[in-house]
């Protein structure tokens, strides 16, 4: 199996959203949410308007997907939003392979220290094997995730 990876698009909206659900929500729900903050109109607290989405691809099929923005968020320079394997790619690093690409995203952006809120205690330990550490009780971040970067 070979996953590419590309920039996502507007027609990945109901892919995406679908992704998010299997977690919380519904795909009705979350399609107009994400299609809002890819266009800048839907901005989580202290976002600013630079931002980026990617898709994991299996042939045609969205099998993951990532999202992060610029942020003023609790002193870092940008934050992790979403990201989601569909439950038959999970453990293949198609997540970490995600996070790499956004690192060098934000690397462009001259952004290093990025937070996210990991929701639960899985995604913490994905997190933690991708090098984040603790800020806080809730967040973790990465200082410099730039060092992710090949
Ligand atoms: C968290 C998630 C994105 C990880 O995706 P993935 O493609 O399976 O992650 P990877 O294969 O890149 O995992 C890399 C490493 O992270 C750790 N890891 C990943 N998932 C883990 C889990 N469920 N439990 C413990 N460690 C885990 C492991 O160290 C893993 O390496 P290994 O498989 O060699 O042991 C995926 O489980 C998911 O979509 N979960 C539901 C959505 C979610 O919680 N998103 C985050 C909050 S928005």
């Amino acid at each position: 199996m070979e996953i590419r990876y590309r920039i996502a698009t507007e027609t990945d909206i109901p892919s995406l959203a679908g992704l998010r659900a299997l977690t919380r929500g519904t795909v009705e729900g979350w399609a107009p949410y994400i299609a809002g903050y890819m266009e800048g109109i839907n901005n989580p607290q202290k976002a600013l308007a630079p931002r980026a989405v990617y898709a994991a691809m299996d042939d045609e099929k969205v099998v993951g997907w990532i999202a992060g923005h610029l942020t003023k968020r609790l002193g870092c320079d940008g934050e992790l939003q979403w990201i989601d394997v569909a439950p038959e790619y999970r453990r293949k690093g198609i997540a970490s392979e995600l996070v790499k690409l956004l690192a060098g995203w934000f690397a462009g952006q001259n952004a290093s220290k990025i937070c996210v809120d990991p929701g639960n205690d899985d995604s913490r330990k994905f997190y933690a094997a991708n090098g984040a550490e603790n800020l806080n009780q809730h967040w973790m971040y990465w200082e410099d995730i730039t060092i992710l970067v090949e």
